[in-house]
């Protein structure tokens, strides 16, 4: 039957597609994009403290993937909601969900001897949603413009297709035999093919965003999950939704195929710098520090400051790192050495790391 984008899409093929082939443009983008993975792996590799820096980068990804869905928090609203879980507001939630759906896939692939399976994905969704939701049982699911209601894309319908699709996806995903296609390349289809089956009723781009990350872990292609192409997307986010729909409507799988390369390029490299720059600054306060505080300096102190930049006096009780009297004294002088600056939100004071604050927003 001929495709239409009104009606489900249940001839949907399997992967991988018959006639790729890689360019010589691709071969160069796959090139290119190898070397800065190296690089953003290598450099995650030799620092004595991977999970410090990390935290922050997750906590940015996680703003960046909701903000695709319209879900948007300010910087502020976030990483008090990260010092203080239980106050924040919905927007700041829902990230703060997305960042635990990707510390539970993590999880869950480890358990299940590094596959990455259709239970995991919902999993994902629902630690994103904090609802029951799985698959989708009835039809009604479509893609829709969001200025003129018009439908973009039917997915298949329903359960049992879905089902079928998703176990012949997590077979590509995990069957290291089935192609000899590049990891990469093999990570870019499988975003579409998971996008265009959309087994959920909500929460299919954020679930995707994430098995990217887990794949590239997956395939040793980084240790920690670092790599994160949601910026990119909010940035082109048109061209993301119509590569999408150029390869279902014109089987143009080299285009979305260059559009996730040149991502992940983009993105590792930005990385790589981000996480340069946060170590040269986390040296820079140590010294600082030791010359502010003297004999009180807590290391604990400084790798708080880099994994929740919004500090506050009860966040160092409950993290045993000060009571209260030395915690107040810290923070004190740090305010007065422009190591840290005050900011009164609602009651409290937080007391901010600003100029980690800069450098994770600046692009
Ligand atoms: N033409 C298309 N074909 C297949 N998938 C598409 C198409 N257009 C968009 N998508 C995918 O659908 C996602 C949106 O689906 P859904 O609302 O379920 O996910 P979400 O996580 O709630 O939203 P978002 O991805 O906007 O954050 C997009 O992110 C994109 O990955
Ligand atoms: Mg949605």
């Amino acid at each position: 039957m001929a495709y239409s984008k009104n009606s489900p899409f249940n001839d949907l093929p399997n992967l991988p597609p018959i006639d790729f082939i890689e360019s010589p443009e691709i071969l160069r983008h796959l090139a290119k994009a190898a070397r800065h993975l190296g690089e953003l792996n290598g450099l995650c590799a030799s620092l004595p403290d991977p999970q410090l820096l990390i935290n922050t980068i997750v906590l940015q990804e996680s703003k960046d993937s909701s903000a695709i869905e319209n879900i948007v928090t300010t910087q502020d609203e976030l990483y008090k909601a990260a010092s203080e879980e239980g106050t924040a507001s919905h927007a700041a939630k829902e990230v703060l969900s997305y960042r635990e759906a990707l510390y539970v896939g993590l999880e869950k692939m480890t358990t299940q001897k590094n596959l990455l399976m259709t239970n995991t994905m919902i999993e994902i969704v629902q630690t994103i949603k904090q609802n029951k939701s799985g698959i989708r049982t009835s039809p009604g699911t479509a893609l829709k413009n969001a200025i003129n209601g018009e439908i973009i894309y039917t997915p298949p319908c329903c359960e049992d297709i879905l089902r079928e699709k998703l176990t012949a996806l997590e077979q590509f995903i995990n069957d290291a035999d089935n192609s000899l296609l590049d990891p990469l390349v093999k990570m870019a289809f499988i975003h579409y093919q998971f996008e265009a089956i959309h087994p959920f009723a909500d929460g299919n781009g954020r679930t995707g965003r994430i098995v990217n990350a887990l794949y590239l872990v997956q395939q040793q292609l980084l240790l920690q999950p670092v790599l994160y192409l949601s910026s990119y997307i909010v940035k082109y986010k048109t061209e993301y939704y119509q590569l999408l729909r150029a390869v279902t409507e014109k089987n143009n799988w080299h285009d979305w195929v260059m559009y996730i390369l040149t991502a992940i390029i983009e993105t590792a490299q930005l990385t790589t710098q981000k996480i340069r720059s946060m170590l040269s600054l986390k040296d820079e306060y140590e010294k600082q520090m030791k010359q502010t505080l003297g004999a009180s300096f807590s290391y604990e102190l400084l790798q708080l400051m880099f994994t929740l930049p919004y500090l506050k006096i009860e966040l160092l009780e409950n993290k045993n790192i000060a009571h209260r009297q030395t915690a107040s004294v810290w923070l004190k002088k740090l305010k007065e050495a422009d190591i840290l600056r005050p900011q009164k939100i609602g009651r409290t004071t937080y007391y901010i790391n600003y100029r980690l604050m800069e450098l994770l927003s600046t692009d």
